[in-house]
């Protein structure tokens, strides 16, 4: 357990995963299983075939242990950076969970004649297995995430056989597997029994090359196999070819005549076959071409654009086991949302999950299993990227992770991990990759001088650095003093940006444009595409997703494990509506006169697609037209006439442009919109003149009841008690909102520098945005009313909110008249000077009566939207259920807003406002079952009370939400500063539903 060795016994040299016909039994299903909480607990004997294991418990192979609902199995732990017990390397804790599984199972003779050989291959277990066949010792297995193969042809016996694994949790490779995710042991991929034919081909490596300028193909074959294997032959039926080589020495490149090159748009693969009298090999196989040319790395002639997110093997039952179904569905959803990348943070993934991004069609960044970011708080003393004691394992980390998955054509670089500093070891890793594959990149981000890696590659840059990087300019993020210039040279990628976790992220926009315009950037890739809540139940049997803290950890990182783009139920949430609709590799244009269409994609005309115009007038369809084009090549544009707008209308008329998918593909239903871009046409109807010109109804005062139309109000407060017959309170002002992750764990920028050194982040314990918030009192404001004065025609109500021991205060003038059944509102905020730092929001809360079901509006929609996250909003009329107004984040915080109201209808309390445009903006809205104060108290969703009433909230404005880790997290344009605030609000009886 405490050795520095990759692993010991009959390890076989690492092949690529070959789907062979050669014998094969996977061993997934029901072992025997025993747990003990210390390797000296574990059964003594465990190993021997006549071990009498009735009495064991039963697991299913491939799992977790710490997942089958057995509490006194241990519990999943989750830490970001530290490592859940001592640094104190190589050793680990006595306390050391270990698993004893055992298998009975039977071979025939197939499998061992003509001289074959038999390996056991482990696709992955967490973290260190020792295994026994027939009561011999075979192998230690190391390397949580690499396969490895044992030979047991002396064990292994025609009929029944004993197979024991001692799994231990912790080991000395521990160390080495510090990436941020649960840590959850167990034997989590297949074992399989493998017949290796006696004169069988060991391993196959077919480079599939594909020449832009002719448009030729080549394979460029690689067999591994004894001379007695000879001769071998490759034939790709579909294209005619077939090549027999006599001996190894013949053994060269295959020309293939005109092929269609492979990328991720049109992943065209072909099914090659390598075969010998003993054997037939199936690969299927892509012909493209990688190259780093200058600041350009190209696949077949053409800079790659990387529209990409990080993937972590992760199910909320199974954990880090594989179901080929459920990354399928993943994998389609990234493709409807024009994610066309993945990073496998931080360890190769099961190997099926290549052979999913080869057919759908995904760039790839493979990544070796490789963290030991817990070595960072001690200042990276004794860390194994740079430790001589390490080299041999890290080597053949990376030698095992390469040459399993080296035949995948969507694989373009190759990763050495993540966060692990660097050093000799490291350099040695990317030396081993430069010389076994010439053909594809290294990438290693924390490389920052690009020593020895071939991409520069950076976490959360700000668009500034994004800058800095691209002319050339030293700054702290770029590592040594002069590389500055040299690395300028070269292709930049950001290999975790956008963090997503909970409400967020914004910005999207500001990277796709430097990423589209700067010449070394190629994209990135979003931190992070899934939440990692685990399915849990409370007491009383309601259902939640778990996050750090509750599974009772000592230490953890509560809710980093949940920041993806898709919740861990597996709702997409709106931040993946907005990459779709910011990354889209179809750029449309629209206004009056015209549509531009430019094709930036890869790869493939734009023939699949039509395009569509449709104009609305006051959120109601009046004109679709479908616009005809010739198929637009890759880098091509083409600039239309389209017919003319609606004119003399009454009502904002907007005109929205879509490509959408003609005819269904694999990932998508004809009629799924791959890009759209909506704009305005019309004037606004002048706003105000027709209240002016109408008599307004007198107040009267019934007994401390002031009646004004529809409404009643208290006349010692002003607030409202009555709307059209319901029970309604407020509006009170709103300076808080629930904080969202960024708000609660970002810090202003003054507080966070890089560290020139590590280029990592660095705190230095300033107070959170949410703090500052707190400190000034935002969400506890006391408010006390100035005045309450009835009028001839209106009532104007004066209230002053300010926090205990504060002097800042806002007063907030609420100017109510009713002119023909309509109740208008007119509310001013005005702030004292003097205001600390900045709000959250500027909102008018009301209260209305709880079960109002539903809602329907003409604003900004469908999803919520903020500030600087808005591109996925379209102008129009929606209708949605309350509840699905706002998302269930892993960690309730603020949710729902949407920009720009014209006006909403709640048909269950017949209640209609309309909201009028005041100095050029509009207020958003955010109507919710649960209070801003509820919703931040609560830690998950089951904790939200139970809803006693139903909350709009009406913001005049509202901060960004930008993106954690970044610095700045919000652009200076969507912070808010304390400000005036006004509102013209008609409230009105709701029209008659059929
Ligand atoms: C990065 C790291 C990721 C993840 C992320 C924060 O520094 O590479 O693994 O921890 O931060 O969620």
């Amino acid at each position: 357990m405490t050795s520095f060795s990759p692993g010991s016994g009959r390890r076989v040299a690492p092949r690529s995963q070959l789907s062979s016909d050669a014998p094969r039994r996977d061993l997934s299903g029901t072992w025997r299983f025993h747990f003990a909480t210390r390797p000296d607990l574990a059964p003594a004997d465990a190993c021997r075939v006549d071990f009498d294991d009735s009495g064991w418990d039963e697991i299913p192979v491939p799992s977790h242990w710490v997942l089958q609902g057995r509490p006194e199995w241990g519990r999943p732990i989750y830490t970001n950076i530290d490592y859940p017990f001592p640094v104190d390397p190589p050793f680990v804790p006595d306390e050391n969970p270990t698993g004893d599984y055992r298998v009975e199972f039977t071979v025939d003779d197939a499998f061992l004649t003509g001289g074959a050989r038999a390996h056991l291959r482990f696709g992955g277990v967490e973290s260190l297995c020792i295994a026994t066949m027939n009561g011999t010792p075979v192998g230690v297995v190391r390397g949580s995430r690499l396969a490895q193969e044992l030979d047991v042809t002396d064990e292994l016996v025609v009929g029944s056989n004993v197979l024991h694994l001692r799994v231990h949790q912790w080991s000395s490779n521990t160390y080495l597997e510090d990436q941020d995710q649960w840590w959850l042991p167990g034997v989590f991929r297949e074992v399989e029994l493998l017949s290796r034919p006696g004169a069988g081909i060991d391993d196959v490596w077919l480079r599939a090359d594909f020449d832009p300028e002719t448009g030729h193909g080549t394979l460029v074959p690689e067999i591994r196999a004894g001379a007695e294997a000879f001769p071998v032959t490759v034939a790709v039926e579909e294209l005619g070819v077939s090549t027999t080589f006599a001996t190894p020495s013949q053994v060269a490149p295959v020309p293939m005549g005109e092929v269609e090159p492979w990328s991720a748009d049109v992943p065209r693969l072909y099914e090659a076959v390598v075969s010998n009298a003993a054997e037939t090999i199936t690969v299927r196989t892509g012909f493209r071409r990688v190259e780093v040319v200058g600041h350009e790395w190209r696949v077949n002639g053409v800079k790659l654009r990387l529209r990409g997110v990080n993937r972590h093997e992760y199910h909320p039952d199974l954990g880090r086991v594989f179901d080929r179904e459920a990354a399928r569905e993943g994998l389609l959803l990234m493709k409807r949302h024009n994610i066309n990348a993945i990073r496998t943070a931080h360890y190769p993934p099961h190997p099926e999950l290549l052979a999913l991004a080869d057919e759908l069609g995904f760039w790839v960044i493979d990544e070796c299993d490789y963290e030991t970011h817990g070595f960072e708080a001690g200042g990276w003393v004794d860390n194994p990227s740079d430790d001589p004691r390490w080299r041999e394992t890290l080597l053949d980390r990376v030698e095992r992770f390469f040459e399993r998955d080296k035949n995948h054509p969507c694989v373009v670089a190759w990763s050495l991990g993540n966060e692990a500093h660097t050093g000799a070891n490291t350099a040695a890793m990317a030396a081993w990759l430069h010389r076994r594959d010439p053909g594809r990149p290294v990438h290693y981000e924390p490389d920052f001088d690009g020593r020895y890696s071939d991409v520069v590659s950076r976490m959360y840059a700000s668009p500034e650095e994004l800058r800095f990087l691209s002319e050339g300019l030293g700054n702290n993020k770029l590592g040594a003093p002069g590389r500055a210039a040299a690395l300028a040279e070269r292709p930049m990628i950001l290999c975790e940006y956008a963090h997503a976790m909970g409400n967020g992220s914004a910005q999207l926009d500001v990277y796709e444009e430097l990423f589209d315009t700067l010449p070394q950037w190629h994209g990135g890739f979003v931190w992070e595409w899934r939440d990692h809540g685990l399915r849990t139940h409370t007491d009383d049997g309601r259902e939640f997703f778990a996050y750090g803290g509750d599974f009772g950890e000592e230490i953890h990182d509560g809710n980093f494990v949940t920041d993806g783009m898709v919740l861990s139920d597996g709702t997409p949430s709106p931040m993946l509506a907005e990459f779709a609709a910011v990354c889209s590799p179809i750029k449309l244009v629209v206004d009056d006169l015209g549509l531009v269409i430019e094709n930036r994609r890869h790869d493939g005309d734009t023939s699949d697609l039509r395009f569509v115009v449709v104009d609305e007038v006051a959120g109601e369809l009046v004109a679709r037209h479908e616009i005809s084009v010739d198929p637009i090549w890759p880098d091509g544009a083409e600039d239309l006439d389209i017919p003319d707008p609606p004119a003399g209308v009454d009502g904002e008329v907007w005109r929205t442009a879509r490509a959408e998918l003609a005819a269904d593909t694999d990932w998508a239903p004809a009629g799924h919109v791959v890009a759209f871009h909506q704009v305005r046409i019309s004037a606004p109807p002048a706003a105000g003149a027709r209240v002016a010109e109408r008599e307004a109804d007198e107040p009267t005062d019934r007994d401390g009841v002031l009646v004004l139309g529809r409404a009643r109000l208290d006349a010692r407060t002003g607030d409202l008690v009555e709307l059209g017959g319901h029970p309604v309170s407020g509006p009170r002002l709103e300076l808080w909102r629930p904080p969202t992750d960024n708000d609660r764990l970002g810090t202003s920028s003054a507080f966070v520098t890089t560290d020139r050194n590590t280029n990592n982040l660095v705190d230095h314990g300033g107070p959170t945005h949410a703090d500052g918030w707190r400190a000034a009192g935002l969400d506890r404001l006391q408010r006390r009313v100035l005045a309450v004065e009835v009028g001839e025609d209106s009532i104007r109500v004066r209230h002053r909110y300010a926090a205990a021991a504060g002097r800042d205060a806002v007063v907030v003038e609420l100017l109510w008249r009713s002119i023909e059944g309509e109740l208008v509102l007119a509310a001013d905020a005005q702030p004292t000077r003097g205001w600390p730092g900045g709000w959250p929001r500027i909102g008018l809360h009301l209260v209305l009566p709880p079960g109002v079901e539903d809602v329907e509006w003409f604003g900004t929609g469908p999803n919520e939207n903020y500030p600087d996250s808005r591109r996925a909003a379209v102008v129009g009329r929606f209708l949605s259920r309350v509840p699905d107004l706002t998302i269930d984040y892993a960690r309730p915080q603020e949710s729902g807003h949407r920009g720009d109201l014209r006006w909403l209808e709640l048909p269950g309390i017949g209640l209609r406002i309309a909201a009028d445009e005041v100095a050029g903006a509009r207020p958003g809205f955010t109507l919710r079952r649960h209070d801003v104060r509820e919703v931040t108290a609560a830690d998950h969703p089951h904790e939200l009370p139970e809803p006693t009433a139903t909350h709009l909230y009406l913001d005049a404005a509202q901060r960004g939400i930008g993106t954690l880790l970044s610095d700045p997290d919000v652009r200076p344009e969507h912070e808010l500063r304390p400000r005036a605030a006004q509102w013209s609000l008609r409230f009105s009886a709701a029209p008659e539903r059929a």
